[in-house]
């Protein structure tokens, strides 16, 4: 049967263990030269209703990396569910590829292209969820620290997309998670409630970004406005004043915390110039593992 990628909970914490260890061992094969094309003839169809830099070039150039090939389609090509039913491209493309990447703004309209396409479907950001983005992440601690076990991660910021992704891999993996949000922008309940039921990781959540810090390894942020919420930014950057994250809130933090954003940054908003460019910076690392651990999940669902 196939398998879709639409929330980091489609894996086990074995599976999630394995995809990150074929990332680095194909981050390794890519870097030395080495050709490995266990995707040859096989295509990609990317779907977007949003823009993208990251996710759109590094699906892309996975594939290419794999032997297989993409197909972009913008908003003005799919028109999803306005042209045609989302149940109706489904069915039709899954007759030309062997797998689709969609970055769709409904959460609902991935989980129903899904349903409908007999190929594997990969969740290439909704509003409510980002999983691509944070098994990236996890591949880049995982780099650094060794391994994943008790990585004391503090997110700050807004409890979007990417936040609600960190929960459901605390749902998989022990993490020591604290999300500090403003009151009325907190992650979403029904994740933030099977993380905490799934009694792998300790989760905290507070209003207090400096408690969240507190001696943590990972300080994590993300834009105040996600994409579609532009109408609200100037009432978002009211709200998040004081969910910067700058040289005083890294002073609570480890002195050997690592500064992650899965980009694009608004830089001198969620994040100032100098954290960004600072010595604890692995944010470009970030960007570059997005394609690698991608390449292991494309194997994985479409080999
Ligand atoms: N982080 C991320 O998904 O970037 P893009 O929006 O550029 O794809
Ligand atoms: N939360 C951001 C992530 C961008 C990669 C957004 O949804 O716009």
């Amino acid at each position: 049967m196939k398998k879709d990628l639409l929330a980091i909970t489609d894996f086990g914490a074995e599976e999630i263990g394995h995809l990150l260890h074929s990332a680095l061992e194909m981050k390794d094969k890519t870097k030395s030269g080495k050709v490995h094309i266990p995707l040859a003839g096989k295509t990609l169809a990317m779907i977007f209703q949003k823009p993208s830099n990251r996710t759109r070039v590094s699906f892309q150039v996975g594939m290419y990396q794999l032997g297989g090939q993409t197909v972009y389609l913008s908003p003005e090509d799919i028109q999803l569910g306005q042209r045609e039913s989302v149940a109706d491209v489904a069915r039709v493309m899954a007759r030309y590829v062997d797998g689709i990447m969609a970055r769709l703004f409904g959460h609902e309209l991935v989980v129903e292209l899904a349903q409908y396409a007999s190929v594997p479907v990969i969740n290439g950001l909704t509003d409510l969820l980002h999983p691509c983005q944070v098994l990236g992440d996890l591949l880049t601690i995982l780099e650094w620290r060794g391994n994943l076990d008790g990585t004391k991660v503090a997110y700050v910021g807004d409890g979007n997309n990417v936040a609600n992704s960190w929960l459901n891999a605390a749902s998989r993996i022990p993490l020591d998670l604290r999300i500090a949000t403003p009151p009325r922008y907190q992650p979403d309940e029904q994740i933030l409630e099977k993380a905490r039921s799934a009694g792998i990781s300790s989760v905290l959540l507070t209003n207090d970004p400096q408690e969240a810090v507190h001696q943590a390894e990972v300080i994590y942020t993300d834009v105040w406005t996600s994409m579609g919420q532009e109408a609200d930014a100037e009432k978002r950057a009211h709200y998040f004043t004081g969910y910067q994250v700058n040289e005083a809130l890294l002073a609570h933090a480890s002195d050997q915390v690592k500064v992650m954003h899965c980009l694009p940054a608004h830089r001198g908003q969620e994040i100032t110039d100098q954290v960004m460019d600072g010595p604890h910076s692995v944010i470009f690392d970030q960007a570059e593992n997005r394609m690698h651990i991608q390449k292991a999940v494309l194997v994985k669902l479409m080999a």
